[in-house]
């Protein structure tokens, strides 16, 4: 249903001091540049579950983020085309309801449901899900962030036959749904690192091998899988999700200067960081080719932005992503 709409990703070298300098190459696959508003792995993950729900004939999702979420603008945007019903379970009564997102999602005609923060936690609940259900009957329930196994299956396909001589896949984690995708997916003789965007990530570690064995349980890949070398980075949050200091930002503004790729707050630029502080910290062998994934998050930028206005820095580069909740109906 998403496919006639996606631009095929393109993967291109970076040049960096931290990288040149470390004699390892750095090449990114772009997958921001997936669709303006569905962007990144969000695409991936919405795709099997929008299938899901229009071959169930349900008339459409109840799913669930916080006021600034990537995955809300990108689901709201999907269900739009996709002529489907929408109810966003907002985490936080007391947000900006009329944030850039938020905004975006209603024009987009997701219904948004603001919940405590305490009542949030209990969304996965069997309690909350029933009573959220009862509320909006006929409507599939995808999950924050698209973190199923469908959401896994649309993950398995950011790797490309054609990313070939690759060392090493380097992904920002959330929830672990387009790592462990990866983790399906990658060649045996390519590692990967995943970096968590949150404090205390270590329980992510399990959440990769739930979703390996949810995949082998449900045929996507061969009973006799073996995944290859992976681990985490989970010391890389900059005091936890969300959360950002000068140091990262400046780091941002430096690396669109230096490259002209946009990086979110959010994710890809902790990843990045993290990658070049390895580099700097000679973690990686020399000639070492490393894919970088671009998984999205640029919509988030004017938030951080606002967020970061009584501060003296900001990201420089919010007008190139001005676009992105222009509502054109196509
Ligand atoms: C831009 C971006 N990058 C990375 C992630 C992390 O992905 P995951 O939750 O699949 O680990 C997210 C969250 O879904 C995201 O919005």
């Amino acid at each position: 249903m998403l496919n006639n709409l996606k631009i095929p990703s393109r993967t291109h070298e970076i040049i960096f001091p931290a990288f040149r300098q470390a004699s390892v190459r750095v090449f990114i696959k772009r997958e921001d540049e997936i669709h303006r508003a569905i962007s990144g792995n969000k695409w991936r993950k919405l795709k099997y579950n929008l299938e899901a729900i229009k071959a169930a004939n349900q008339n459409g999702f109840i799913t669930f983020g916080g006021a600034f979420s990537n995955h809300i603008a990108a689901a709201a945007y999907a269900g739009y085309l996709a002529k489907m019903q929408m109810v966003g379970v907002i985490r936080g009564e007391d947000v900006d309801d009329k944030n850039q997102t938020l905004a975006f999602a209603r024009k987009c005609g997701m219904q948004l449901h603001f919940v405590s923060r305490s009542e949030y936690a209990q969304k996965n609940t069997a309690d909350f899900l029933q009573k959220i259900c009862a509320q909006h009957s006929g409507l599939a329930v995808v999950p924050e962030g698209g973190a199923n196994i469908l959401g896994v299956k649309g993950c398995t396909e950011i790797w490309d036959e054609d990313d070939n001589e690759i060392d090493m896949v380097a992904c920002p984690i959330g929830t672990a749904t387009t790592f462990s995708g990866l983790v399906l997916s990658v060649p045996k003789n390519v590692a990967l690192m995943g970096f968590t965007a949150l404090k205390g990530g270590n329980y992510l570690r399990d959440d990769v091998h739930n979703f390996v064995q949810q995949a082998i349980n449900g045929k996507l890949v061969p009973s006799t899988f073996s995944p290859p070398l992976w681990e985490l980075e989970v010391n890389n949050h900059f005091g936890g999700f969300g959360k950002v200091k000068p140091e990262l930002i400046g780091f941002m503004n430096d690396f669109y200067d230096k490259t002209g790729v946009p990086l979110d707050p959010v994710y890809t630029a902790k990843m990045m960081f993290g990658l070049a502080e390895k580099a700097n910290n000679g973690a990686f062998k020399k000639g070492t080719r490393i894919l970088a994934i671009h998984t999205g998050g640029l919509q988030g930028i004017k938030g951080m932005n606002k967020r970061l206005k009584n501060k003296n820095y900001k990201i420089e580069y919010e007008k190139i992503i001005a676009d992105t909740f222009s509502f054109t109906g196509n």
